[in-house]
Order: structure tokens, then C-alpha cells, then sequence
């Protein structure tokens, strides 16, 4: 394993929850430079394509210091909005911890920042995914419930062995969701919204599908982690995306959906509310491309 893979096998020393102290201070001017780069680049892109709560949300990123959030500053900032904290883990922490945290409304954030030669991919979540994709939404009420509600829902499915299913519905929503707006789709994942190139791609490419979002739908689709999306889910709000999980019996779901095979990542149901019918081209040319 190389040094740069942030994934531990046990906790930091005397942190039995995994956090560690931010220590703002341990950030080099290059590594802040990076963040600016970064932000500024985002920040630009976002108007018109982010959601409005995602863009409101912002401001609370806007603090005293230049660079990299000082996470005392910014959860002082953040809780007086709603409740949330935002804490310091060293990399990927395990599942349970994970969403113990949530549920509590603590949110970790990986305590290192990308390379300035990885600064358009990573697959690492680092602290500008981490702060930068997720702090904004953190910021709305309604978003901020659905993730301690998320975070319940994962201590339940762990218990009922059902990850692999919820853990769906946080990628094609945290990670990667989109809602309708008066004026269009706009983007609120946070995989999105930090990588400048899908902030496009998700929105303006014809290759990916577009489909109405369906809980048990979203828990049956397979999804990628290395490359852009094929399918985007869309939700009609936010307060919409909570009501559906807080009143969902998840449990029967879970044993209703593990009889059913899993729907490979470019496919329709005949259910579906299809948005927009992608070409696939991205992903052909892609494939051609590996084929070579
Ligand atoms: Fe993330």
C-alpha cells in the first residue's frame, strides 16, 4: 500500500471515534494555494448550474482565513444553522463510524488536500471534496436532515446487512444526485460539484441518461466509481428526497429489492420517468479507448 492511500486499518492513536485535531496549522502555503486554485475555479463554474441551496450554502466557506477552512470556524459557523459539526479524519473511515457521526450530525473530512498534479481527479475524497462538495448543503435545513437520517438509515442497514443498497441512494443523491428547478437541472452532488469537468458533463453532455428519481429504483442500479456517470437520478426537491426516506420501511424494501436482480448502470425499467435519454457515446468512446 503506498503512502498515499488514505485508508487506515485501525483508528489514530486515543481516537476510538477517528477523528483527529484539524491542526490547521500543518497546511503548507501550497497546499492552501491549491484549495484557492480549486475554489476559485468552482465557485466560477457553479452560478446557473449548481442548486440554489447549494449556492446560498456557500457562504458559510467564505471565512476569516484565505486557503483551507479552519473547521472550528467553520462548524461554529455551521452549527448555529443547523446543528452540524464538520470533524477531521485522517482518510476513509469504517462504516459504522461513519455513519455514527452522521447521524449525530457530525460530518468527516479528510485531513490532506490533492496534489497541485491531481487537481482535476482524486479519487480519494480529500478535504476540498469533502469541504467544498458537501459543507454548502450542510448549510440547508431540509438537505441537513436527510443526511442524519441517512446516517440512521445506515446504522439499520448494516445491521440488516443491506449496504449495498443504501449505499446507493447516498451515491445517486449526496455524491452524484441532480434536481429540477424552475429553470432547469441543476447539480447538488458533491461529486459534481467539486470535479470542474462532470460540473459539465452532468448537465450539458448528451452521453448520460437522466432519470426521474425512485428510491427503490436508485437502491437496485449498480453505479461506477472511477470515471463519470451513465445515469443521473433526479429529484423534484429536497424536501421531497427527505420525505420519502424518513416515511420509507426500509427494511421489507431491502428484502423485496434482494429478490430482484440488480439494474446494470446504463439501463431503462419500464417504469422509469426518463428526463433525458442519453446517447452513451462518453462511455462507447471510452470503451473503444481501453479496447484500443
Ligand atoms: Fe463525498
Amino acid at each position: 500500500m503506498s503512502n498515499e492511500t488514505h485508508v487506515l486499518d485501525s483508528p489514530p492513536p486515543g481516537s476510538s471515534d477517528w477523528t483527529v485535531p484539524q491542526d490547521w496549522a500543518h497546511f503548507t502555503a501550497e497546499e492552501h494555494a491549491t484549495w484557492d486554485t480549486l475554489f476559485a475555479r468552482q465557485a466560477k463554474l457553479l452560478p446557473g448550474r449548481a442548486s440554489e441551496a447549494y449556492l446560498r450554502g456557500l457562504d458559510v466557506l467564505k471565512l476569516s482565513k484565505p486557503g483551507i477552512p479552519d473547521f472550528e470556524e467553520l462548524s461554529e459557523r455551521l452549527m448555529k444553522l443547523t446543528g452540524w459539526q464538520v470533524v477531521a479524519v485522517p482518510g476513509l473511515v469504517p462504516d459504522d463510524v461513519f455513519f455514527d457521526h452522521m447521524a449525530n450530525r457530525r460530518f468527516v473530512a479528510g485531513n490532506f488536500i490533492r496534489r497541485p498534479d491531481q487537481l482535476d481527479y482524486l479519487q480519494e475524497p480529500d478535504v476540498f471534496h469533502d469541504v467544498f462538495g458537501h459543507v454548502p448543503m450542510l448549510a440547508d435545513p431540509v438537505f441537513a436532515d436527510y443526511l442524519v437520517a441517512y446516517g440512521q438509515g445506515g446504522q439499520r442497514a448494516l445491521s440488516l446487512d443491506a449496504l449495498k443498497y443504501l449505499g446507493r441512494l447516498y451515491w445517486y443523491t449526496v455524491e452524484f444526485g441532480l434536481i429540477a428547478e424552475p429553470e432547469g437541472l441543476r447539480i447538488y452532488g458533491a461529486g459534481i460539484v467539486s470535479s470542474a469537468a462532470e460540473s459539465r458533463f452532468a448537465l450539458d453532455d448528451p452521453s448520460p441518461n437522466r432519470i426521474g428519481f425512485d428510491l427503490r429504483r436508485v437502491m437496485r442500479t449498480e453505479y461506477r466509481i472511477d470515471d463519470f456517470q451513465q445515469n443521473y437520478f433526479v429529484i423534484p426537491s429536497f424536501d421531497e428526497l427527505l420525505r420519502v426516506t424518513v416515511e420509507t420501511d426500509f427494511a421489507p424494501l431491502y428484502d423485496e429489492i434482494s429478490a430482484l436482480p440488480d439494474i446494470a448502470i446504463a439501463a431503462f425499467e419500464p417504469d422509469d420517468v426518463v428526463i433525458s435519454r442519453g446517447t452513451q457515446d462518453y462511455a462507447k468512446s471510452r470503451r473503444a479507448a481501453i479496447l484500443g
